[in-house]
């Protein structure tokens, strides 16, 4: 039976080439970047962005809304460079800290950067203007999402050549990570989020509309 799938690669109508401009940008707009000391390491996160905003209609990460997913968290201003910046300069300060307590944790400095900056580069696909009209206009055709943040971000890191520790990373600072066992790292940067978004709720720093009911 034939199927009635148009089958072309998803988002492939707005896939644009990764340029030395695109990686600028992205450089200028996650500062942080610089304090990775693995030149590779530094150069995959800085690919991994630009990739990730390269097949999506956003042209910088500044673009990107400033919420935890789709119409929840809503921050009352910035953009996402706010949350991406702000969750990776918390996770650095937990880490220092209890380094500084117990110098025999091994926390690997450069991946809880490199973590804190990737761990929402999936938010170009779930975000993205294009694929929400498409996907709520037609729910139970591919999913609403098709795929959530955390997912698309692990295809990212791994297109890229990231360290699994950092697609751990993508993959499970969320909720997804309730399903497997977080690395150390991974931990820091799930407690980082967390505290992120909550300190700002219990700041009046998020629309009261968008903060799920659960809470
Ligand atoms: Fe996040």
């Amino acid at each position: 039976m034939a199927t009635n799938v148009a089958l072309k690669p998803a988002g492939a109508k707005r896939s644009r080439e990764v340029t030395d401009e695109l990686r600028a940008l992205v450089r200028k707009e996650l500062p942080e970047v610089d304090e990775i000391k693995n030149a590779d390491l530094r150069a995959k996160v800085i690919e991994a962005w630009a990739l990730a905003l390269a097949r999506s209609s956003y042209k910088s990460i500044r673009e990107i809304p400033p919420e935890g997913a789709p119409g929840s968290m809503v921050l009352t201003r910035g953009d996402q460079t706010d949350h991406l910046r702000g969750v990776t300069r918390l996770a650095m300060k937990m880490a220092e800290e209890m380094q500084e307590h117990y110098p025999e944790l091994k926390i690997d400095r450069d991946i809880v950067i490199a973590g804190g900056l990737c761990h929402d580069v999936g938010k170009c696909w779930e975000f993205d203007p294009e694929n929400r009209k498409k996907w709520e206009g037609s729910p139970r055709t591919a999913g609403l999402p098709s795929v959530r943040h955390p997912a698309y971000g692990a295809h990212i890191c791994f297109t890229v050549g990231l360290p699994e520790e950092i697609a751990h990373i993508a993959t499970a600072h969320s909720g997804e990570g309730e399903l497997l066992v977080r690395s150390l790292e991974n931990t820091i940067i799930n407690y980082a989020d967390h505290a992120f978004w909550w300190i700002l709720v219990s700041g009046n720093m998020i629309k009261p509309e968008s903060i799920p009911k659960k809470h």
